[in-house]
């Protein structure tokens, strides 16, 4: 049979259906699908398809092991969001999940509870403490919090040559009651990187690059599935306007003062039983 216009669509899905893995059979006839419906509903011309081509190939110029232009394309379209949502912790009372984001790095220092995260750029004094607990509400001994945050320059320790090394990261293990509690700054919204190409979409879409004031992190335990999170300031006024969609009513902390005036951020954590 010849191509013809109407055929098209078909004729694609069941060339990529003749896969033998199930799944690759299934994510690539539904992505033809999907992009060609979207072709069609579209009308796209011939500069737009030239454009998209264009972008793409400046966003992946852009990717490299430092940087990934990619994934803040996918966090920008929410995407990175659902598949958070579709791969998120299934349990009673599991405190949800929220991006990864760039800027993890798994060897941050091993500090005391305590601690100050605070190598170089003083911010607003924050005390960060909680919980975390297993099923059942358990205290989870041991477990490991792994926490990063933006330094108060506005940047991330990966993204300033001059900054002291793991400025604003470290690991935490918790106490014979499950808790953990540690020095660092009060967080504050930020721009996602602009230079590339996805900065220029954001802007062609007038769109705010604001990430909402957040701290990260990562709870592991022996026996649980590892939770990578988000902590989100009350306070802050881009909590509706997350330019990545990362935001959960469930991660959204009151920030409150304790008696010497130091403002604190209590943050408890339920595992789920790793399956
Ligand atoms: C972050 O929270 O660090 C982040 C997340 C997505 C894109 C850029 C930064
Ligand atoms: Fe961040």
């Amino acid at each position: 049979m010849t191509t013809t216009p109407e055929n098209l669509r078909d004729q694609v899905v069941s060339a990529f259906g003749a896969a033998p893995d199930p799944r690759v059979r299934e994510l690539f006839t539904k992505l033809a699908q999907h992009l060609h419906d979207f072709v069609i509903e579209t009308n796209l011309t011939v500069d737009e398809w030239l454009a998209a081509v264009e972008f793409l190939t400046a966003v992946g110029k852009m990717s490299d092991d430092k940087r990934q232009e990619f994934v803040l394309l996918s966090d920008v379209f929410g995407i990175s969001a659902l598949v958070d949502f579709l791969n998120g912790p299934q349990g009673e009372d599991a405190t949800e999940n929220a991006l990864l984001g760039p800027f993890y790095v798994s060897d941050a220092p091993l500090l005391d509870n305590g601690d100050s995260i605070v190598k170089q750029y003083e911010g607003e004094p924050l005390r960060l403490e909680g919980r975390v607990t297993g099923q059942g509400g358990a205290p989870l001994i041991g477990a490991q919090v792994e926490v990063w945050q933006i330094a108060a320059n506005g940047a991330y320790d990966g993204q300033d040559p001059d900054m002291v090394e793991n400025n604003m990261r470290g690991r935490f293990l918790t106490d014979e009651d499950g808790r953990y509690w540690l020095m660092t700054n009060r967080p504050f919204g930020y721009s996602v990187p602009t230079d590339g190409p996805v900065g220029r979409l954001l802007d062609l879409l007038q769109r705010d690059p604001m990430r909402a004031a957040h701290i990260h992190l990562r709870v592991s335990a022996e026996g649980y599935q590892p939770l990578v999170t988000q902590l989100y300031d009350a306070d802050c006024r881009y909590l509706d306007t997350d330019v990545v969609f990362g935001v959960r009513e469930s991660l959204v902390t009151k920030l409150d003062q304790v008696e010497d005036g130091t403002l604190r951020a209590r943050f408890d954590v339920r595992l789920v039983r790793a399956t």
